[in-house]
Parts: structure tokens; sequence; C-alpha cells
């Protein structure tokens, strides 16, 4: 049994760690990766493979305080409009370049807010990419839904399109910590969305919620799930709120000394955790749930769960392309990310070149790290077999990696010929674990609590 007292030792109150949905992570990426590498690494796609397609929309009607995500406030249509002739002018260019008989396995609407596109916007996107490539068999469609912004038409149009997964914004259904949060979105407001969601028949809802909000208590905590769980969404993702007010300045109207400490925040993700177990949800690394027939827990069964950008995925695909501002790609050559500002972002496209500033080429020694972190942070565990047939590295090589990361943990991990493992009880230190097999240094101060 871990104490808390050892947890927090081992540096589970104070540290600061990447969540790791990339290695290595983005703050390590650096100039040496061109447009023109981006065109090259995308005309090496092997035709007729499946990749999966991720589109930016980083706009919101209204900004809400806790939001750490790259967005900016809009109440005119002017700037959504000339955002989306950009995006359609890059999917053009990425359709020119694409390998004959490319198809999508995934494909996701992210943000910022992207029902705040009116149905007719939604339409003119899903046919630009349609021109890009058609959906692979069995290919899934998710858009994140604000709840507050979205109405019969827009869902309309977005199951016209073929979504098939709605991810919404729930964060926590309490209105105290819903004030202090500048985030106010009523029981009844998720709850229609969702009805409406479910009537179009989509046949799957992931909904986002929070742990270590302003206020939030273990019995608050129980609130908010129970009325979560009276939704019954297939997936679920239980964020930590990371307070980096100095990165993003809306945290500012956030009090910081009403926030649970990270013994408490421990406290809250543990009571949520629970009755999401209670209620048969499977654990899905270190912060989801899925139902037991959820694609998701399929994976997770049968060691095919992959970390990327959004979380936790079943996603094959070996390259992801990610269009409009900011957004990242990942090859097996290396990450490409466009340029943060939609100003440059949509100025290099009207000057005929994507808008890649910056990214990473892996090295061999980047591929075996990353899958190493991605193993720890998907399945708590490293296959030693596995990580020797695919990166062709001597026993004694890997013996050395595992045991300097155990032996950081004394008698807390599970170190055998077959490979590492971390025991439930120890899984709450997986990112401080996972730090210690990354080569990079780290700038703490772009980071989130490890709890
Ligand atoms: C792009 S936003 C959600 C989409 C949509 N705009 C909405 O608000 O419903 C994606 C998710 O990021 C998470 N998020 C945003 N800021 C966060 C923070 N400071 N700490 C942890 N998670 C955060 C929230 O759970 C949010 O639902
Ligand atoms: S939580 Fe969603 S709606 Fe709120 S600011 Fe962030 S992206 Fe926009």
């Amino acid at each position: 049994m871990v104490t808390k007292a050892q947890l927090g030792k081992l540096g589970l109150f104070d540290a600061k760690v990447p969540r790791y949905t990339s290695y290595p992570t983005a703050p390590h990426f650096a100039g040496g990766v061109s447009a023109a590498k981006y065109s090259q690494w995308i005309s090496k796609i092997s035709p007729g493979a499946q990749i999966s397609l991720y589109v930016h929309v980083p706009f919101c009607r209204r900004l809400c305080w806790f939001c750490a995500c790259r967005t900016q406030g809009t109440k005119s249509d002017a700037p959504i409009i000339a955002y989306l002739q950009t995006l359609k002018d890059e999917l053009a260019m990425l359709a020119r370049r694409l390998p004959e008989g490319v198809s999508l396995s995934r494909l996701h609407w992210g943000g910022g807010t992207p029902t705040l596109l009116s149905p007719a916007m939604m339409t003119d996107l899903a046919g630009a990419i349609r021109d890009v490539a058609p959906f692979a068999k069995g290919a899934e469609f998710s858009v994140e839904i604000d709840p507050n912004e979205i109405d019969g038409p827009r869902l309309d149009a977005l199951a016209q399109a073929g979504m098939n997964r709605a991810s919404i914004g729930v964060q926590d259904f309490d209105p105290e910590i819903q004030a202090c949060i500048g985030r106010l979105q009523s029981y009844d407001i998720t709850r229609d969305a969702v009805m409406e969601i479910r009537a179009r028949e989509v046949p799957s809802l992931n909904a986002d919620i929070l742990y270590g909000l302003p206020h939030q208590t273990r019995a608050r905590m129980t609130d908010s799930v129970q009325k979560l769980l009276s939704l019954n969404p297939d997936r679920v993702a239980l964020y930590g709120y990371a307070h980096v007010p100095w990165m993003a300045k809306r945290q500012q109207l956030i009090p910081s000394d009403v926030l649970p400490t990270p013994q408490e925040r421990l406290g809250l993700f543990e009571t949520a955790r629970k009755l999401f177990v209670w209620d048969h949800y499977a654990e899905i690394g270190i912060d989801h749930f899925a139902t037991q027939s959820d694609s998701l827990s399929a994976a997770q069964r049968e060691g095919r769960l992959r970390r990327n950008f959004q979380g936790y995925t079943d996603d094959p695909s070996e390259v992801l392309i990610g269009v409009g501002a900011s957004s990242i790609s990942r090859f097996p050559q290396g990450y490409a990310q466009n340029a943060a500002a939609t100003g440059a972002h949509t100025a290099a496209i009207r000057g005929g070149r994507f808008s890649t500033a910056r990214g990473h080429k892996f090295s061999a020694e980047d591929r075996l790290r990353s899958r190493l972190i991605e193993a720890l942070m998907c399945d708590f565990r490293v296959d030693a077999r596995e990580i020797r047939d695919r990166f062709h590295i001597g026993k004694r090589r890997l013996d050395d990696l595992l045991t300097g990361v155990s032996g950081a943990f004394p008698g807390l991990l599970e170190v055998s010929k077959d490979g590492l493992f971390i025991p439930p009880d120890a899984r709450p230190l997986t990112r401080i674990i996972a730090r210690h097999l990354d080569a990079y240094e780290l700038d703490t101060a772009g980071h989130s609590s490890a709890i």
C-alpha cells in the first residue's frame, strides 16, 4: 500500500510535469521543420493509407476564465468567415499534395468552439474535407461541442456531415464553482444538448469534466459526477484543472486562495474515479473512463490504446494531419506545427504556402523513448519483448533504461525480464515516472501540477 506521505515524497504534490500527449513535448519543437519539409512528409504518405485529420477552430463566443486553450473571443462573424476560407484553402493545398487513395480513419473538429460555425459553414467545411479524402470504413468523426453554443440546426448539419462522436464540455455542474471559473452552464442546458445529440442518433458521447477547481469539495465532486452519470456518457475525460495564470491571463480572474491544495486534488480525483468505477466504467490510462462496450475499452484490453494530442485514442494511423492555426501534425518522420497566430497562418496560406513554423524531426532515440512513455501512459507497463523487437535494441540497453526508472522509485515499481509495471496504487505518479524516460530538459513553468 503506497501512502499519501510516500506519494508526496516522490513529488506528487509539488512536481510540474508534462501530460505527454507528444514526445518530445511541444515546448521542445524548434524552427528546424519548414513548410517544405512538411510538404515532403505529406508526399511520403503511402498511397491508399488511412490517416487522421484534426481541424482547429480557434474562436469562442464567450471566453471562460478557467480555459487554457488557444482561442480568441469574437462577437462578429467576420473573422470566422475569413478563417473558414483559410481552412478551405489549406485543405485544397493538402489535397493537391496527398498521394492517391488516402482515406480518413479519424476526423476531429476541435478548438476553441467549432460549434460556433453556422450550419451552412459546417456543411461547407465538411464538403471541403470530403474533397481532401473520403472517410475510411468505420471512420470516426468527432466534434467538440459547447452545450451553450449549439442548437438543432447546427446539430442537424453535423449529423448530416457524418459526426458519430459528440464531445461536450461540462467542467462542473455546481453553480458557485461555475461562477468562479467564468463558465455558467446549467444542468438543464447540458441535459438538453445531450438529448438533442441523441435524438440525431449520434452513437457516442464524450464529456470533459475537471477536478481541482476553486471551491470544489469531495461532496460537490460527488454531486457533479452523479449528475454526469445520469446522462450516460460513453466516455469521460477527467482532467486536472491546470492553473497557469502567467500563461493563460484570463485565469487571473480566478482567486488562487480558493483552489484546492494538491493533497485535496488527489482526494477529488479519487472520489470521481471511484464513482466511475462503481458505475462499471473502465479506467483508461491516467484520466479517462469508458463504458465496457466502448471501443476505447476494447483497445485497452487488447493493448491497442494510443496517446495523441486529444488524449487517448484507438486510432491506428501513423499520420495525423492538423489544419488551422497552431495545429500540430504527426508523421513517422516527426512533428510539424502551424503558425500559432491566426494572422500569420492566414498570411502564409493566402501566399500559397503552408504556415509550418516549428516542429521536431525524430531521432532513433526519440522513437524509442516516445514509445516507452506512451506505453506507461496507456498501459502502465513496458513490455520488454515488444520494445526489443520493434526497436532492435539489446537486452542490456533496455534493462539499463528500465532500472534507471525503477531506481528512482525504490520498492514501488515491478521490474522483471518481461519489462516494467506500475502497480495500481502508484499510478498517480505515472507522469512523474514517465518523466524519467524523457531525455529533454524540462521547463517547469510550462507544465501543470503532477496531480
Ligand atoms: C477546447 S475545450 C472544449 C470545447 C468547447 N469549447 C467547450 O468549452 O465546451 C477542450 C477542453 O479542455 C479542457 N480545459 C480547458 N482549459 C483547461 C485547464 N485550464 N485545465 C484543464 N483542462 C482544461 C476543458 O475540459 C475543455 O472541455
Ligand atoms: S472552455 Fe471552450 S468555450 Fe470556454 S474559452 Fe475554452 S474553448 Fe472557449
